[in-house]
């Protein structure tokens, strides 16, 4: 067998094909299989990789003894059966976000992965963005101050799917944010949307979700909006920080903003004085996130490493979605996030 790690895409759609032209590039893998059950895409993405061998069945990835790693990029409604597939037939496995639709299922793939000894990596893209990296570096090194509260915007007029909501389709990517900068988990969460285009499918939500020590974060996602939004806003103590992933080049901007207080308070006035300070604007990396989250998929499988958003990252997602659409169910009450269970955690 090569000494590169040979891969399979199992879904070949929009995404996938970004999948697959990244991991046909990477000097470190070779990509030996594509799946797709759809024939029409089965045959696009096999005329552009002639030398990967096309499967229209998941079942025949697993049973290629050449494929190591399986990325699962079919619609979320798949990634459970196919990943539980691939991790019993002893393969390493990246699935895309969300790593799955229900709670039990992230936990099963958890402990499958656990007493397998294999590597299961979840597709939280934008931890490997470079802007996030530099967010997570100032919460870190203390240069923000204690993190208060983060909002975030995820809209715009988009792909209106239909086994999964809004906020399973885009939140996840801001909640993994969310859970990375703050590094915990939150206490409980309360959503409220709506299904305006197909009947019990939301296509807006609105996300409140309250941490210990008062801290706060707020979603908003849509794909029925005038805008097209992918911006972050975290408020310290120290200094404000947006990452704005709609910007060319200007994407992280530091506010040295805040409200200072004095040492010794006299009075109201006197105590508090607000900071107007200079607008840092980074140089940032402008490597493709999905290179570097695939690349890192690679290392991880090769060096047997712990992804940085592996299975566990995966699930502490899910559980927050999971909480959030029951609250959507119930009106918007809130829902208590349950700590994980121990043998997974
Ligand atoms: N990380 C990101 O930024 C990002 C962006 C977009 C989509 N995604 C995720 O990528 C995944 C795919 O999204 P998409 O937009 O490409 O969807 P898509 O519908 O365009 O493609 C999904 C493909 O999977 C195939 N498929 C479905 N079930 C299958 C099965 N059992 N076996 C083999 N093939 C199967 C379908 O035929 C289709 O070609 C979703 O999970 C989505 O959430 C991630």
């Amino acid at each position: 067998m090569s000494e590169k790690i040979g891969i399979a895409v199992v879904g070949t759609g929009d995404w996938g094909a970004n999948l697959v032209r990244n991991f046909a590039n990477l000097a470190g893998a070779r990509l030996v299989a594509l799946c797709d059950a759809d024939p029409q895409r089965l045959a696009r993405s096999a005329a552009q990789y002639p030398t990967a061998r096309a499967y229209p069945d998941a079942a025949q990835v697993a049973g290629d003894p050449e494929v190591q790693a399986v990325v699962v990029s079919a619609s979320a409604i798949g990634h459970h059966p196919i990943a539980k597939l691939m991790l019993e037939a002893g393969k390493d496995v990246y699935v895309e976000k969300p790593l799955t639709l229900e709670v039990a299922h992230a936990e099963e793939l958890v402990r499958l992965a656990k007493t397998g000894n294999r590597i299961l990596m979840v597709g939280h893209l934008l931890l490997y963005h470079p802007g996030v990296q530099y967010m997570k570096k100032m919460v870190k090194d203390g240069s923000l101050g204690d993190l208060l509260y983060i909002y975030c915007q995820r809209v715009n007029l988009g792909k209106v799917r239909k086994d999964e909501n809004a906020l399973w389709s885009f939140a996840p990517h801001d909640l993994s944010v969310i859970l990375h900068l703050l590094d915990m988990e939150p206490l409980d969460v309360v959503a409220r949307g709506s299904a305006f285009l197909q009947k019990g499918v939301e296509d807006v939500v609105f996300v409140d979700l309250r941490f210990p020590g008062g801290k706060l974060a707020h979603v908003h996602v849509s794909w029925l909006d005038p805008h097209k939004l992918r911006k972050f806003t975290v408020v310290g103590t120290q200094k404000m920080v947006v990452f704005d992933d709609m910007e060319a080049s200007e994407k992280i901007k530091v506010y040295d903003k805040g409200v200072d207080r004095a040492g010794e308070i006299v009075s109201y006035g006197d105590a508090l004085t607000v900071r107007n300070g200079d607008i840092l604007i980074p140089k940032l990396s402008l490597q493709e996130p999905l290179k570097l989250e695939c690349a890192h998929f690679v290392e991880c499988v090769r060096d047997r490493k712990r992804p940085l958003t592996d299975g566990l990252d995966g699930l502490r997602v899910v559980k927050v979605l999971d909480a959030a659409q029951r609250s959507l169910k119930n009106g918007g009450a809130p829902v208590a996030i349950q700590p994980l269970p121990v043998e997974v955690a």
